[in-house]
């Protein structure tokens, strides 16, 4: 929630943190700012709006906007309606102290009475402008003190996560910057620094990185930076490489980031699989995991297993659950991970808890994880962007390797979690001697057919292009599914509901008859899975009741199924594989129709209202 990005060194920074910005918007993109500091005195802007109305702003002035350090935000509202005044950056009441933040000052209210009492006035409504009236106080009292000492005595009395980039016009070469709970990254080029919320902001300039963590503080010069924690203490920290391009971020020729990343599925899963499915000419195949060696006995101790994530990332648990019941024989469960650190979890070192996440930042996901390992459990982590919190602090885990996700919608994430899911279970089973030889191999035999598979489904755009034309009308949508397809169903549903606004329940095919069938009539539509399975007749009976009741179908079933066509009014066909592996096909027909829903309703599908990408409050 929130992209703070700033850059200092020997160029221009303000083109810099603007190409920065566009890069975070997915973040936030209610209202955006920037401060610059031009030598002599600090300019900013702000505008309510996207990151664009920022920039017909600058436009008219940007001949004398010309400095070597800036600080801009994006912002995804908190406290505060979106508007030109609660936009970052905020500043102290003399306009000496520019700060962008991204977490929450959860004392604000107190810290701001008292600040008021002391004689500051405030001019926004945001937790946020605290901040710059506490580092404000140090130069009030004592005249010249470093602004890294200030910022670091200010924070000293908050509560709440903050990831924050300051300049001062009292000491102007340099950008301050301090994170808890909130991601920063630091980028080290040549003479020149940058900070961010994430990598993409800053990979178009350099890939080196340091990831700062948790109570840790910057200050970040032309030629220099220091590290250290914030009683500052200096920290040395090593140097990382960003190990993908520009041009992964960007939308290389379709129309949105989202369309891309569903076209990008079957290579998500190429990448999840790279060099570790065995498959060996004679034997069982099995899963090399490297992220696991470490914790491998512990691993193999577990007696259960407990998923916990948000959103899509929960989705793809709830598939994963079924993996290591069904392959690995061990009980597993899967929870909100914004329900499972409240819910005082009975966990032990009997436990391994898996926690799922595209970002890595998810607030309520990394604070299960924290929670987890208190209760002594082994924490592993499924996460797409490496050197994130959740994938720092867990004790092992899985990269996803799907590449930057910019949509909001998460659409390749899903499938790359669900290829991260099928190579555990499958070491886990294999392991544990529940998978055989023989299905060792069919497994990573299907494993491997997959991505082929997906592109199959993937060819059939223009005919889900027509269906979403034609379903247009309709407002309010069923999706049903069993067993495998239930999580499909759900997943399904909150894609067409995130970007196309229209209202969609994805539910257990079963439970249907136990209430939702009474919303069904004309007007309300089914979107059933219906691949062939152990569940199919199932799921036929199901149809047939909507179809006694008027509801129009709209079926996804195996290629070669003559019967579903004589009951659904709309079929798309998904190659055959293993039961385990049809939501990787089922959902793309899924993702594809929502996306199309939303562009027909002149939607902006990668960035819904109200939404940001990574949810790093709680
Ligand atoms: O980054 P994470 O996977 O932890 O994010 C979890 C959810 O916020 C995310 O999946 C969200 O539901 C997406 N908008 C779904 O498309």
């Amino acid at each position: 929630m929130c992209g703070i990005v700033g850059y200092i060194g020997k160029r221009n920074a303000l083109p810099i943190v603007i190409d920065g910005l566009r890069a975070l918007e997915y973040r936030g993109y209610d209202s955006a700012g920037v401060a610059l500091w031009d030598g002599a005195k600090i300019r900013f802007e702000k505008a309510a709006g996207r990151v664009s109305a920022l920039e017909s702003r600058l436009s008219r002035k940007s001949t004398l906007w010309n400095g070597k350090s800036a600080i801009a935000h994006t912002r995804w509202a908190t406290h505060g309606k979106p508007s030109d005044r609660n936009a970052h950056p905020h500043a102290d009441c003399q306009g000496g102290i520019f700060v962008v933040h991204n977490g929450i000052i959860e004392n604000y209210a107190e810290l701001r009475e008292a600040l008021i009492r002391e004689g500051h006035s405030f001019l926004s409504e945001t937790d946020t402008e605290v901040l710059a009236h506490l580092f404000e106080r140090p130069f009030l009292s004592s005249g010249k003190i470093f602004l890294e000492d200030a910022v670091l005595e200010g924070l000293r009395h908050v509560d709440g996560t903050f990831g924050i980039a300051v300049i001062s016009k009292h000491d102007p070469e340099k950008i301050v910057v301090a994170r808890r709970g909130s991601p920063i990254i630091l980028g080290v080029g040549d003479e020149e620094y940058l900070v961010a919320s994430d990598a993409s902001a800053i990979v178009g300039v350099t890939k080196n990185v340091v990831y700062l963590h948790d109570n840790e503080a910057a200050v970040l010069a032309p030629s220099q930076m220091q590290i250290f924690n914030l009683s500052k203490k200096a920290i040395q920290k090593s140097v990382d490489k960003i190990d993908w391009d520009i041009s992964q971020a960007q939308k290389g020729g379709f129309d949105h980031f989202m369309q891309k990343e569903i076209f990008e599925g079957p290579s998500a899963l190429e990448n999840v699989f790279l060099g570790r499915l065995i498959d060996p000419p004679t034997g069982g195949g099995s899963a090399k995991l490297g992220g696991i060696v470490a914790v491998r006995d512990r691993l193999l101790r577990a007696k259960k297993i407990i998923i916990s994530a948000c959103g899509t990332s929960y989705y793809a648990g709830l598939v994963g659950k079924h993996y290591f019941e069904e392959f690995a024989k061990i009980p597993a469960s899967v929870e909100y991970a914004s329900e499972f650190r409240y819910s005082n979890p009975v966990i032990d070192s009997d436990t391994a808890a898996i926690f799922i996440s595209q970002s890595g930042e998810t607030a309520d996901t990394l604070e299960a994880l924290r929670e987890a390992k208190k209760r002594g459990a082994l924490a592993l982590g499924i996460v797409n962007v490496v050197g994130s919190t959740i994938a720092r602090e867990s004790d092992a885990g899985v990269y996803n390797h799907a590449g930057p996700e910019i949509g909001v919608a998460s659409t390749k994430a899903f499938v790359s979690q669900l290829g991260a899911l099928a190579l555990l279970a499958l070491f886990l089973g294999r392991e544990r001697g529940a998978v055989s030889d023989v299905l060792g191999q069919k497994l990573v035999r299907e494993l491997k057919a997959m991505p082929a598979k997906m592109k199959r489904v993937l060819s059939g755009d223009a005919e889900i292009k027509k269906l979403a034309e034609k379903y247009l009308k309709y407002k309010n949508f069923l999706y049903l599914g069993r067993k495998y397809q239930f999580p499909v169903a759900l997943e399904g549903a909150l894609k067409l509901k995130e970007i196309s606004y229209r209202h969609a329940e994805g539910y257990a095919s079963g439970e249907m008859k136990h209430g939702p069938i009474a919303l069904i009539d004309e007007n309300f539509p089914t979107v059933a899975l219906a691949p062939k399975d152990p569940v199919y007749e199932k799921i036929l009976s199901n149809i047939q009741e909507i179809k006694a009741r008027n509801g129009r179908v709209l079926a996804v079933a195996t290629e070669g199924d003559a019967k579903i066509g004589k009951l659904a009014d709309d079929v798309i066909f998904i190659p055959q594989t293993l039961e385990m592996l049809t939501p990787l096909l089922s959902v793309i027909p899924l993702q594809l129709f929502a996306y199309h829903t939303a562009v027909l309703l002149g939607l902006d599908v990668d960035k819904p209202r109200n939404l940001a990408k990574s949810v790093t409050v709680e």
